[in-house]
């Protein structure tokens, strides 16, 4: 029997199962599931190897999600350069999705309440070891800092942990979502949008981001660009990007900035200024977002910020090092409120869905961020395309 009579086969049977109103046990999608499971682990410094495990039985709490892709985030990148972690050997991968291709009786719902069956595309978030009952009702006060993650957990005997790979394991206790209604690459960037949904819920409660505040934006990699995706879509109108790459600048146009600063034309950080002041018409802005993890740009931001202004710092998820600021002209004479932003909680997950449908519907094109995609075996060649900045998102698809 060669590949396509087996094919053909197991559609026939999908529809047959289908008239019978019986769900089906495998979609046709996905085909049989393997006995084994190509994983890439992290198992030297810049050196991934693709490992084969068997695939556990999947217990009555347990789902197993065939990976479809898994986009890579500034954390890998640091594994893979330091393992600042100490994770090393670790399969990585935490900004994954896929299907559903089996799981325990015990599973129903998503963590939103959602209806999950075989065949639906998930997304995972955290995994609450010590309150496995946790609601994301309960969770706005519950940031994910702290809270175990698929793709950064400790290798263990069932070694499917992370989403670079063929199939991940996801346990009894984890959060999962039904994300079924977004395409491949939406769901591909819930992760690192809903880490900006946090932070524009951050820079709410400071009470000074409205719809017409002139807001800045400092630094244009995918986290500064869908900060500007976010801000567009919820209205926020008047939006000037700073940084020093010039196709990053338009990019932001194209997601939603209306001026762009590029940090090189200006010598000293006074004409910075007043060039963020000019974009503004002549206005230093009500509020900004740093989004680089550089501290000369953290101590810069200030001078772009009105008197009683806002500012949502949220480019430091790893240690880069102190920043000089000057208390008195920066933070106390100016009233500057300042808020700190770090990853994101379970509510900010589901917000994050009708994120991204939204930006679809008024046009922003959130899917030219994954800039280069690689299968699982070119891995290695993907982290380097990341290191070198070449381009924006990359992610690693299984065809
Ligand atoms: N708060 C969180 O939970 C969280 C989550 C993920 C990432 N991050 C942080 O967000 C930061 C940005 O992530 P990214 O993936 O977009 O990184 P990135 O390196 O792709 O982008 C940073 C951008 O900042 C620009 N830049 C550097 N110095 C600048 C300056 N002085 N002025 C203006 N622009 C400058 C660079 O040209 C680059 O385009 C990282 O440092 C990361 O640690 C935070
Ligand atoms: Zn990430």
């Amino acid at each position: 029997m060669d590949m396509n009579s087996v094919n053909v086969e197991q559609i026939v049977k999908q529809v047959l199962a289908n008239m019978s109103g019986a769900p089906a046990a495998t979609p046709a999608s996905a085909g049989p599931i393997p006995k084994t499971a190509r994983v890439a682990m992290l198992t030297e410094l810049e050196h991934y190897e693709i490992k084969e495990f068997p695939i556990p039985p999947v217990g009555d709490d347990d789902i197993l999600v065939k990976v479809e892709g898994c986009g890579i985030c500034g954390t890998d990148a640091h594994e893979f350069k330091r393992d600042p972690f100490g994770l090393i050997p670790v399969a990585l991968g935490h900004e994954g999705t896929g299907e559903i291709v089996k799981m325990g009786k015990n599973v129903k719902k998503d963590s939103a309440g959602k209806d999950l069956h075989v065949g639906d595309k998930v997304v995972s978030c955290m995994i609450f070891k010590d309150n496995p009952d946790i609601t994301m009702f309960d969770l706005n006060k519950q940031n994910i800092g702290g809270s175990d993650v698929y793709g950064l957990l400790p290798d263990d005997d069932i070694h499917l942990n992370g989403w670079f790979s063929d199939y991940i394991f996801i346990r009894g206790g984890s959060t999962i979502f039904n994300v079924s209604d977004l395409d491949l690459y939406s769901r591909i960037l819930i992760e690192p949008c809903a880490v900006l949904v946090h932070a524009v819920e951050r820079a709410k409660s400071t009470g000074i981001l409205r719809f017409n505040s002139r807001v800045v934006v400092q630094g244009c990699g995918p986290i500064g660009l869908i900060c500007i995706a976010i801000l567009r879509t919820m209205g926020v109108a008047n939006i000037t990007a700073v940084d020093g790459e010039q196709k990053r600048l338009d990019f932001a146009k194209q997601l939603g900035a209306t001026q762009t600063v590029n940090f090189k034309d200006h010598k000293g950080l006074d004409a910075l200024a007043a060039a963020v002041e000019a974009s503004f018409g002549g206005h230093p802005a009500d509020f900004g977002f740093q989004c680089t993890g550089s501290p000369v740009a953290h101590a810069n931001i200030y001078k772009f910020i009105r008197n009683g202004g806002g500012l949502c710092e949220l480019g430091f998820f790893i240690n880069g090092g102190d920043a000089t600021i000057n208390p008195h002209f920066d933070i106390c004479a100016k009233e500057i409120t300042l808020v700190g932003s770090w990853v994101y909680t379970l509510r900010d997950y589901a917000t994050t869905f009708d994120f991204l449908k939204s930006a679809k519907r008024i046009g922003l094109p959130m899917d030219k961020l994954i800039t280069h995609t690689f299968p699982l075996d070119e891995i290695n060649e993907g982290h380097k395309t990341n290191l070198a900045m070449a381009g924006l998102k990359i992610a690693i698809l299984n065809k």
